[in-house]
């Protein structure tokens, strides 16, 4: 049975619950033994002391250029390391992308629904946040642009364009293409959050949107360590054009006390050399991917009236309810039969998505989640016989 407890961390699992809203990977897939062995590696008496010592803006040139050949070869592009930075996750790259491009307007224009804490993150930094709708091909941006057009500017776009959280759905090329061109027609950034490109089940990984910028300067891409080795790092790093690569190292929060988390960096670069990353990386792949089957069987077996996208990658099914089941008064019954979902609603921004829920497919085993599908099932069944006594 997969649980957590504990002191360390911010959402508990106890044994008995299964939670599929618990977008984390689970204890078993959290490499502690790599982890440390990199860590002894990097970190010894007879190391060079000033790892300790302030680091340099973009991260130390030995992390770059192993980054720079782990995200080429990840994503089968070729990235130079002048293109990225060392970060802290993306959330604190998202509130650099705040102060830094959101000042003139205050305003950011995302996907809706969208990574359900991002908004926060916005309006945190005084920022409003304006939602597009999402449909099979990810951001709508026929949407975006009749927005534009009616005279809302945002400072910029944010999106989550590969395997997107909650739809799990990839922006096509042609919608990159046109956002990129938006971009530059009407004077905006585009933030691409990109945690899960390297968790895909077909031939190989989304390229980072910031690959497409191509010296026009438009387009950052964030993306971190958290959902490929641990979120407890809170480390990651930023891709873009070397200009605004520059631009970012020169925040305030970087000139004072150089790149954000330099010493888990250094480890994190000791497992980008030797390769161990790469391979860890290739077994979530086929973990994830076994719990996704796992759970789209089996609710494919007993709901089959669902309706929802098969992922090709990522960390969640994204699901309609049938007719005129409120997903936030669903959650409440399946509480009582000890499991839990996120319902759509926490997703969205302006939208009425209660008749949708996420379910995440990255924390539980599958046997845990075929079982979870029953409940669910067998909750749903109750729901649609009963309704009138809910
Ligand atoms: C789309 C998206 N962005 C950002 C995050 C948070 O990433 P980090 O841990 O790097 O801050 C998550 C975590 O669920 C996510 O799904």
């Amino acid at each position: 049975m997969t649980s957590q407890t504990g002191p360390f961390i911010q959402s508990a699992a106890p044994d008995g619950f299964t939670n599929l809203a618990l977008g984390q990977p689970s204890p078993r897939l959290l490499p502690m033994e790599l982890f440390a062995g990199a860590a002894a590696e990097r970190l010894h008496p007879g190391a060079d002391p000033l790892v300790l010592q302030y680091g340099t803006r973009t991260g130390e040139m030995g992390f770059r250029q192993a980054l720079a050949d782990f995200v080429s070869q990840g994503h089968g592009i070729d990235i130079g390391s002048e293109q990225l930075m060392a970060a802290g996750s993306i959330s604190l790259s998202l509130n650099m992308m705040c102060d830094l491009f959101g000042r003139r307007r205050g305003l950011v224009i995302s996907e809706d629904p969208t990574y359900f804490l991002a908004r926060n993150i916005f309006e945190s930094s005084g920022m409003d946040v304006v939602g597009v709708p999402v449909d099979h091909e990810g951001m709508i941006i026929d949407e975006l642009e009749r927005i534009i057009a009616s005279g809302i500017r945002p400072d910029f776009v944010y999106t989550i364009p590969s395997f997107h959280n909650p739809t799990s759905v990839t922006l096509s090329n042609a919608r990159r293409e046109r956002l990129v061109a938006l971009a530059l027609r009407y004077d905006f950034m585009v933030v691409a959050d990109e945690p899960y490109n390297l968790l895909y089940f077909g031939n190989r990984a989304p390229a980072p949107l910031a690959t497409l910028d191509d010296g026009r300067e438009r387009v950052i891409s964030v993306s971190s360590f958290s959902k490929i080795l641990g979120p407890g790092l809170r480390a990651g790093w930023i891709q873009a054009a070397p200009s605004l690569i520059e631009r970012i190292a020169d925040h305030g929060v970087i000139s004072s006390g150089g790149a954000l988390n330099p010493v888990i960096t250094h480890i994190v670069g000791a497992l980008l050399e030797n390769g161990s990353l790469a391979t860890h990386i290739a077994a979530l792949r086929n973990t994830f991917q076994a719990r996704k089957d796992a759970l789209v069987t089996a609710l494919d077996r007993d709901l089959p009236t669902l309706k929802f996208h098969d992922p090709a990658g990522g960390y969640f099914l994204w699901i309609k309810l049938p007719e005129g089941i409120p997903a936030s008064r669903l959650l409440t019954h399946a509480r009582r039969r000890d499991i839990s979902f996120m319902p759509g609603s926490s997703c969205a921004l302006s939208a009425e998505l209660d008749d949708h829920i996420r379910l995440s497919f990255a924390f539980y085993e599958e046997a845990e989640l075929t079982a979870a599908a029953a409940v669910l099932t067998a909750v749903i069944g109750d729901w649609e016989r009963n309704q009138t006594n809910y």
